[in-house]
């Protein structure tokens, strides 16, 4: 087992990572603040990990509930949230009892609001079970819901106690999934670390295998990194913080433009990546061996290289309804070299309806598409 610190000045955090941890209550009890836990989890997470979990908990005489929820980004809704409230309410939850998310990172995200919300605020733990939760959704303490206008639009900071990625529960994942989990980890490469995105180049195909070691070691060095993001920028109030929504601006459009779920977020990310990359080159910032770069190893994790063809028009609506909207500018994050993104509202309209035509961008596709 390897740990890492989230530190935080108020309440820093374990990051524990390894094979094995859900059976691991000596992790788990120093940071209950009464033998008490509420499990959120979903149908498809439910069958594969909670029984164990909750074997775990009682041999150590912790009483738990378990609240299980539809799987899926669609049912990141206030409806799932409020079914998270009222089980709580129903069973007599009070503000000692700890919520622990039991799965990828909608319900990462979905239990962790719960937690911020219920009684003000009740402590959480993330258990992450997918390789995109392990490496980002379950650091760092953002959480929230979806809205019909967009992604993530409702919701609080709520750090966990612990996070326990037990690596282990990675085996039974699908393989699109794992992929998507894979670009958000090159995505710390790109942005702040170059050395391991030299390190990611020399390993992606063992990586791709989940080859235990290097497995470990990625799911570490991203966590790394995400920590000590967080710890300069808690609140995404400096910029150092917005630097890892690399490829998200045009990612968020393409999910909400295709319908949440048609692409996964780690796929919608990779392209995304790719236009952020063709605009940047547009800027003169990146040379074109550094976008190929990029989009080699996206080819080679398996993650789709062309995000689909919406039409300018469309991806700029939906652009200007994300989060990053300020005074009306649409913020990107570009990357100024490998592993060095900057944050800018001053990217030239015509380069970006460069990058989104399929006349002109690279990376778009002819058609509208699905990746799976
Ligand atoms: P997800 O939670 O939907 O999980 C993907 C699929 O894998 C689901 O069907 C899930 O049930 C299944 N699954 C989970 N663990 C499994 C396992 N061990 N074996 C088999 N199947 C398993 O998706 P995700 O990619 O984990 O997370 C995406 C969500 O995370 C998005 O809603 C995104 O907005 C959010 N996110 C949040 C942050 C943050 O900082 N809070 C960061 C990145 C992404
Ligand atoms: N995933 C972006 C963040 O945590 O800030």
């Amino acid at each position: 087992m390897k740990t890492l610190t989230v530190n935080l000045s108020g309440a820093p955090y374990p990051i524990h990572i390894g094979s094995g941890l859900l059976d691991r209550a000596d992790l788990i009890l120093p940071h209950l603040a009464q033998p008490d836990v509420a499990i959120v989890t979903n149908t498809t997470v439910a069958p594969l990990y909670l029984d164990r979990l909750q074997r775990t908990l009682s041999a150590s005489g912790v009483r738990s509930m378990a609240i299980v929820l539809p799987d899926g980004e669609a049912h990141k809704t206030r409806e799932s949230l409020h079914q998270i409230h009222d089980a709580l309410l129903a069973q007599r939850r009070e503000r000692n009892t700890t919520v622990i998310a039991l799965g990828g990172g909608v319900i990462g995200d979905l239990a962790g609001f719960a937690a911020a919300t219920f009684l003000r605020g009740v402590p959480l733990i993330q258990m992450p079970t997918t390789l995109l939760a392990q490496v980002d959704s379950s650091v760092g303490g953002k959480t929230g819901i979806n809205h019909p206008v967009g992604k993530n639009l409702i919701g609080s900071f709520h750090q966990p106690r612990l996070v326990l990625a037990d690596t282990a529960t990675l085996d039974t994942l699908p393989v699109r999934e794992f992929r998507s989990g894979v670009a958000e980890i090159i995505k710390y490469g790109l942005i702040r670390d170059l050395p391991f995105l030299d390190w990611l180049d020399q390993h992606l195909e063992a990586l791709m295998r989940r080859d235990p070691d290097v497995l470990s070691q990625a799911i570490l060095e991203a966590c790394r990194n995400k920590a000590e993001v967080v710890a300069l920028d808690e609140f995404e109030t400096t910029g150092v913080r917005a630097l890892l929504n690399l490829g998200h601006t045009f990612g968020h459009a393409i999910e909400a433009g295709t319908g949440y779920g048609t692409w996964l977020h780690g796929e919608a990310v990779a392209a995304g990546t790719l236009l952020a990359a063709d605009l940047s080159e547009r800027l003169h910032w990146i040379t074109p061996a550094d976008v190929a770069r990029i989009a080699s190893l996206m080819h080679r994790a398996g993650l789709p290289c062309r995000a689909p063809n919406l039409g300018v028009a469309r991806y700029l609506e939906l652009m200007a309804s994300d989060k990053k909207v300020e005074a009306g500018k649409i913020r990107f994050v570009l990357l100024k070299a490998l592993g060095q993104a900057i944050l800018t509202r001053e990217a030239p309209a015509e380069s970006v309806a460069a990058v989104l035509s399929p006349e002109n961008g690279r990376f778009i596709g002819s058609i509208p598409e699905s990746p799976a």
